[in-house]
């Protein structure tokens, strides 16, 4: 018999695990902002982010994406950096102060439980936070309120398992030998946004209008493949929430096959993981 997801238990689960990658997550930021930069890009044009914008950043982990709207909005912009790990979000202050970045600001919250000022914001943005949300109209709708009339927001997402094998790899070995039901349509889940027409579906359900969903190429380059197992193995909280019915020993297993199935993707060039991102936008 399958267990009934509990979206309470799951949220606290996903913040303690991001609590303890915070520090990883942080470490790889220069990989993260050249294997995203494109998307970023491309969710800052999506969301409209120029000279001047105040633009909220849900889900905003060690800040890469808040510090390159930080930069756009300029001096006359303003960016708040969400999310709901404390420590995490604590890096993205530290790595702002160091910089210079003066016009971010961080607060902890729920992303599904925004309490931010009321159309305070001319831009919404989410880099690959949203499919973590167990209610993501909940986190929608708080995001819509969150815009002004006209407001923009955009999110990037990964697209499917076969176009994202850098991490689908690693998400079906885990989910084989720990004996992991694929996530049911509605649930959180690396690619549940991912599918044909779900985000731009979602978006329009929320009441976003001017829906477009753009697919970007995003493979993710390393030196050896060893690199990218250790990227994923420090960093990607979701993994170690689902290896963690699994023994020591049994985890140090899946993370070998996983080893010998991303080598496929090393060549004398190097590494090269396939990875396709979403840009999903909208206007209130
Ligand atoms: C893959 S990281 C992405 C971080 C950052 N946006 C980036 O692209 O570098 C996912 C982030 O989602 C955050 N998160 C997960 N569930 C959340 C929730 N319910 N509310 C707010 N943030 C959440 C995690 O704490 C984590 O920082």
């Amino acid at each position: 018999m399958t267990a009934k997801f509990n979206p309470e238990q799951y949220k606290t689960t996903t913040r303690q695990q991001w609590e303890d990658a915070a520090e990883a997550w942080h470490r790889w930021g220069p990989t993260l902002e050249s294997w995203l930069g494109t998307s970023t890009e491309r969710m800052l044009e999506g969301a409209g982010v120029t000279e001047g914008s105040r633009v909220l950043d849900v889900a905003a982990g060690a800040g890469g994406q808040s510090f390159a709207a930080a930069r756009r909005v300029g001096p006359k912009g303003r960016v708040l950096a969400t999310d709901i790990s404390p420590t995490i979000l604590a890096y993205a202050a530290k790595a702002a102060a160091e910089a210079g970045i003066d016009n971010l600001e961080t607060q902890t919250v729920d992303g599904e439980e925004l309490d931010v000022a009321e159309a305070g914001f001319d831009a919404v943005i989410s880099r690959v936070g949203l499919i973590y949300f167990p209610d993501q109209q909940r986190a929608l709708a708080g995001m819509r309120r969150a815009l002004r009339a006209g407001g923009r927001i955009s999110a990037v997402v990964y697209s499917t398992p076969e176009k994202n094998e850098f991490f689908s790899i690693p998400v079906g070995v885990i989910r084989r030998r720990a004996q992991l039901p694929p996530p049911l349509p509605g649930q959180p889940g690396p690619f549940s946004l991912g599918g044909p027409g779900v985000i731009a579906q979602a978006f329009e359900q929320a009441g976003f209008h001017d829906v477009t969903v753009e697919t970007v190429p995003a493979p993710l380059r390393m030196p050896t493949s060893a690199d990218c197992v250790r990227f994923e193995r420090d960093s990607f909280g979701a993994l170690h929430q689902m290896l963690s019915g699994l023994s020591e020993a049994e985890r140090e297993e899946a993370w070998e096959e996983i080893a010998t199935e991303l080598g496929r993707f090393e060549s004398a060039e190097g590494f090269v993981g396939p990875c396709e991102m979403l840009v999903a936008s909208g206007t209130k």
